[in-house]
């Protein structure tokens, strides 16, 4: 229908009369320039990472990488829309042929995707792999510790500890920091799913593995008070409101959402149940080991729940999430840096169940291997699929 034969239509604006390539120009243009700023941001934000990681500067790291983010979001957030319209097979239908132009656009909107998931991977790497944590700039959220016995009452029976080294206790104090936000951790994922519409099996799985939690940091705060008999529990927690929204965008938040849950559930979780296993049978104390066993399985389970959240994103989000997968599957360090003080570093305090950085790293590097492997597997098989 024309505008001669439908007399409710509004009269066509003035740009609508000039010629098509005259007016598509200007806008394509700023989408193109848009994404080659996008792109330099990513490239030197890597770059710069690389090096400060390389040189052990984690104040740094997390600094460039909070600047390089709000650099990208600000450059791209127009473009990536633009050219996430542009490269939609629903958009392009119809049989048009691309011009050289949409095809750059395509080409680096794909990129700024797979930031997502670089950017994601560069933020959760900062902490050295402690599971599902809440982030604020690429800065982990921790509660504070406080006296008291709330979060350290006695839930099993822990003689036979026996003398123990000074600064042990405060280790398993720093295991039920990481415990405990990561119920947090676990409430935000819930929140995500709901927003997302995820259907109630993950859901379920997210309030049970938060429940885990809450049990992980009361067995980590008690196990401390009875190696030193100081009663300490975390203490109030605002920081765990206070971390950023995801984006207005359902597909976007969809790959945020899987790239932070391959690297926090698959990845984190699952080289945490890797070492709790082995720290198992390395203890030499019944009750420490009772509690890696429990510690070991419900990670292991929270693992495989973080490997359910990502396949359902892709099957949700589509090619935007598999970008997003493929960018964080390019930047995961084949290293792990240690965060521990040197005795526990060394291992030497692996007989009360805190990890040496050699076993943190062989475990870190196993789980790194398998989550290659699966998600490589995972992206060809849908890209066998989907192929014409
Ligand atoms: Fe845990
Ligand atoms: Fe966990």
């Amino acid at each position: 229908m024309n505008d001669r034969s439908n007399p409710y239509q509004s009269p066509r604006p003035p740009t609508e009369q000039l010629p098509r390539g005259a007016r598509d120009e200007p806008s394509k243009r700023t989408s193109g320039e848009l994404f080659w700023i996008s792109s330099a941001v990513i490239v030197v934000t890597f770059l710069l990472e690389v090096v400060l990681a390389a040189a052990g500067s984690g104040g740094s790291f997390v600094f460039v990488a909070a600047v390089g983010f709000f650099a990208l979001v600000l450059s791209s957030s127009l473009g990536v829309a633009r050219a996430a319209r542009a490269a939609d097979p629903g958009v392009s239908a119809g049989g048009r042929t691309p011009s050289r132009l949409d095809r750059w656009v395509l080409a680096l909107g794909h990129l700024a995707l797979m930031a997502v998931g670089v950017l994601v991977t560069l933020g959760g790497l900062v902490v050295g792999g402690r599971g599902r944590q809440l982030r604020r700039r690429g800065r982990v959220l921790l509660p504070p510790v406080a006296p008291g016995a709330a979060w350290a009452a006695d839930r099993a029976p822990m003689a036979g500890l026996g003398a123990v080294p000074e600064g042990l206790a405060d280790q398993w104090r720093e295991n039920g920091r990481t415990e405990h936000a990561s119920v947090a951790a676990f409430a935000r994922l819930t929140l995500d799913l709901m927003a997302l519409g995820a259907p109630p099996r993950l859901v379920t799985m997210a309030h049970d593995d938060g429940l885990d939690e809450i049990r992980h940091a009361e067995e980590c705060f008690a196990l401390a008070r009875a190696l030193d008999g100081r009663a300490a529990s975390p203490a109030a927690f605002p920081a765990a409101q206070r971390v950023p929204r995801r984006s207005r965008s359902r597909r976007l938040a969809l790959a945020e959402l899987a790239a932070e849950s391959l690297i926090d559930g698959a990845l984190n979780e699952g080289g945490a149940a890797r070492a709790l296993a082995k720290l198992a049978e390395r203890c030499e104390s019944e009750p420490i080991r009772a509690v890696l066993k429990r510690l070991a399985a419900d990670e292991g389970r929270h693992a495989a729940h973080g490997w359910d959240v990502v396949e359902w994103c892709l099957a949700e989000g589509g090619w935007v999430v598999e970008k997003a997968l493929a960018g964080a599957l390019r930047v995961l360090p084949a290293e792990l840096r240690s965060t521990r003080p040197a005795p526990a570093a060394s291992g030497a305090w692996e007989r009360w169940g805190i990890p040496g950085h050699a076993l943190e790293l062989a475990e870190y590097r196993a789980a790194r291997a398998h989550l290659v492997a699966r998600l490589e597997g995972l992206l060809a098989s849908r890209s066998a699929a989907t192929r014409p």
